[in-house]
């Protein structure tokens, strides 16, 4: 019987192996190995890659999202105990940024279609306390629309988007300041490196994407201990968050291939939805805009989902939850589940993952679909 891997990163990285020793040595023989050119370069890279005037490398995507929000708390545009919105499914650290940085995550629902928050699916949990929004650019799809961009509008609310799965991801919505580029939709955006994200370091790694040059400034000095960028004084209590030279140098290598990644996502993903028609099972959509998602994630919805899940195992395809839980379930977010967040609750309990890396092809895409098909 044939294995599906779910994901194996030595074969996402085998096809640029030699370029990435290659830019490690560069960094290695070069005896710079904090900040540096290849810093530079990756934050023009990156910047340039979602149609946005500024980068900045850090070390991670929770602390990319976490240097914005206290980039605008020490702008006084935040203060604490101001209420975020975030969307119940999405990975943890969405919500650890905004409870980390003092300030209250208020939780709100998904569409269930596009099991993304948008502008009607997050409306009723604004409230006149609400002074900022983070959607979540989840399995790779951008969350932003016309009646998002309205709310926005009319509430004056800061938009901090959660581009971590999302690299390369075009909304169909101009945003704000006139991007299209997931990341850039908003006031400013978190990318992460993970090694499994389409674009993924070898180790962590994250960027913030601003239009904003006193938060770009803010947030550089914050992630360097709070030292002023023009002066040596430290104007705040700042961290170290910084980005990794090496961790640029291999990212300036993948950065090239971005496109191909998600080209290469977007068939297996079409090869998925083409062949699974199962009354069971309900498979993503793939909207005429096709660039809307990049596939970070193939989710497929079943209400048998455990059931599923074992005939997948039984018959070699691994597969993958997420998420399992909400995130007003997980027991560090207890105090702020004060309200019901079914649609939440039911993507938890139906969504499956299923391989979509590079590893899996297109022709494997189809053969799982053809197993699913024969699930009873
Ligand atoms: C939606 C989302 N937000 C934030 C993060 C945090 O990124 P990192 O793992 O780089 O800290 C991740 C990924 O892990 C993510 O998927």
């Amino acid at each position: 019987m044939k294995h599906y891997t779910f994901l194996d990163l030595g074969i996402v990285n085998e096809p640029y192996f030699a370029e990435l020793s290659e830019a490690a040595s560069r960094v290695i023989e070069s005896g710079r190995y904090i900040g540096g050119r290849e810093v530079d370069c990756f934050e023009e890279n990156i910047a340039s890659a979602c149609d946005a005037p500024m980068a900045i490398g850090t070390s991670n995507g929770l602390d990319a999202l976490r240097l914005i929000l206290l980039g605008y708390k020490e702008l006084r545009m935040l203060k604490d105990g101001d209420e975020v919105i975030v969307p119940a499914n999405s990975f943890i650290a969405s919500a650890l940024a905004v409870a980390h940085c003092g300030l209250k995550p208020v939780f709100a629902e998904p569409d269930y279609d596009l099991m993304v928050m948008t502008g009607r699916s997050m409306e009723p949990f604004v409230s006149d306390r609400t002074r900022a929004i983070m959607p979540v650019d989840l399995y790779g799809r951008v969350a932003w629309d016309d009646d998002m961009a309205k709310i926005v509008s009319r509430h004056n609310l800061l938009v901090i988007e959660d581009a971590a799965q999302a690299i390369g991801a075009r909304s169909p919505v101009k945003g704000l300041f006139g991007s299209h580029k997931a990341g850039a939709l908003g006031h400013a955006g978190a990318f992460s490196f993970y090694p499994t994200k389409n674009i993924g370091a070898l180790g962590d790694a994250g960027a913030v994407i601003t239009h904003d040059a006193r938060l770009a400034e803010t947030i550089r000095a914050l992630a360097n201990y709070g030292r002023s960028p023009k002066s040596d004084s430290y104007d705040y209590r700042g961290f170290n968050c910084r980005l990794d030279p090496i961790q640029a140098a291999l990212l300036n290598v993948k950065l090239k291939y971005l496109q191909r990644e998600n080209a290469d996502r977007f068939a297996r993903a079409t090869a998925y939805n083409n062949t699974i028609h199962h009354p069971m099972v309900k498979t993503p959509l793939i909207t005429a805009y096709v660039n809307d998602c990049v596939w970070h994630q193939y989710v497929i919805r079943c209400e048998r989902r455990d059931d599923l899940r074992k005939w997948l195992s039984d018959n070699g395809v691994e597969s993958a939850i997420h998420y399992s839980s909400p995130l007003h379930r997980s027991p560090c977010m207890a105090e702020y589940a004060t309200h019901p967040l079914p649609v939440s609750e039911r993507l938890a309990n139906e969504v499956i993952s299923l391989p979509i890396a590079s590893g899996t092809s297109v022709k494997d895409a189809s053969d799982i679909g053809r197993i699913i098909n024969e699930f009873k």
